[in-house]
């Protein structure tokens, strides 16, 4: 046996965890600078328990509150300059994926500390060395990863997730899904994590019937946000594999959602691994589903109706997928008409 595991995040989970917890706040810094999106923070109630928790402890804040979705490199790199001329020693992170990683990206080059608070229950940035951003340059999205950017506390409050709409629910399980699956199946998987993965994909298993419904009780949320995290901490050793790669410029180019763009094309990404691979079996056997082909048809009835590529697209996003450096962690090892084929078999009419 040999591995790595490298795990610094205090993490703290439950209801209300930010105001319980506000003692965490000056050890982290004397100054905050608040990442967050344009109302999201505002209507789940987090950005109001951090200004509360923050009040307790007598820390000032400045709120920066302009990260679009898909956060872009140029717009980091302004926000940096507005963090780095407010004073703040520290950042705290409130969002989905793109808060987080902005948040990751703008404490970068000083470093400074990150408090992360995932609103979704999906992107498990909150356990992760990773800052995915969209590149205009190389039409792509991008992950920075540097031990650096890890951040070292996160609180998860499920009561954020409630008031997320069934869409944004379906897509960021999807996510997580995906996460703790490729983790699984990737060469940098190891013995730590792998039942940490598994873990994740029987929970996320046990959530299928209601995010079909697209009804959820308080306790489902808390499940799917308990599986994204970790998930997410499979992936800051596992890495992702071909399914990112491939859902990247899905997004860049179509404005697919992330998670719902991993979806698109992860059954027939898991028709391929198994091709070589018993451990997708064992993906299956946790979920308590008869195989691969089960799988897809809950990922149809969770897609619903599938986005069409043209051969144009097909041809310039296998490009763009066979260069992602994630095609390393995939096994079997994709070739570039594998990959053309996975698209074209995802999206087939
Ligand atoms: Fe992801």
């Amino acid at each position: 046996m040999e591995f790595r595991y490298y795990m610094p995040v205090k993490t703290f989970f439950g209801k209300d965890c930010i105001v319980k917890n506000s003692g965490e706040f000056p050890l982290l810094g004397k100054k905050a600078f608040i990442v967050t999106g344009k109302s999201s923070a505002e209507k789940n109630g987090s950005l109001a328990d951090v200004k509360k928790a923050l009040d307790n402890v007598n820390i000032p804040y400045v709120i920066y509150n302009k990260i679009e979705p898909n956060p872009e490199v140029e717009d980091m790199r302004k926000a940096a300059v507005c963090a780095s001329e407010s004073g703040a020693d520290f950042i705290i992170g409130i969002g989905g994926g793109s808060p987080l990683d902005a948040a990751k990206a703008i404490a970068k080059n000083t470093p400074l500390p990150i408090a992360a608070i995932p609103t979704t229950a999906g992107t498990g940035s909150e356990m992760t060395p990773y800052s995915i951003l969209t590149f205009d340059k190389i039409r792509n999205k991008k992950s920075i990863s540097t031990e650096s950017i890890f951040p070292a506390a996160a609180f998860l409050d499920p009561a954020y997730t409630e008031t997320l709409s069934a869409e944004v629910t379906v897509n960021t399980a999807i996510d997580a899904l995906s996460h703790a699956i490729e983790g699984y199946l990737s060469v940098r998987s190891t013995d730590v994590v792998k039942p940490y993965a598994l873990e994740s994909i029987k929970l996320i298993g046990e959530c299928i019937p209601e995010l079909e419904k697209r009804s959820f009780k308080s306790d489902t949320r808390e499940k799917l946000l308990y599986a994204s995290m970790l998930a997410g901490i499979v992936i800051a050793h596992a890495g992702t594999t071909a399914v990112h790669a491939m859902g990247y410029p899905l997004t860049y180019h179509k404005h697919i959602d992330h998670g719902r763009a991993n979806g698109l094309v992860l059954y027939h990404y898991l028709k391929f691994v198994e091709r070589e691979s018993e451990k997708v079996k064992d993906i299956t056997d946790i979920m308590g589903i008869s195989g691969v082909d089960e799988f897809g048809e809950i990922l149809d009835r969770l897609l619903g109706v599938k986005e069409m590529l043209t051969e144009q697209e097909i041809t310039e996003f296998t490009k763009t997928a066979i260069a992602g450096k994630n095609i390393a962690n995939t096994r079997p090892q994709p070739e570039e008409s594998d990959i053309r084929k996975i698209f074209e078999d995802s999206f087939r009419r």
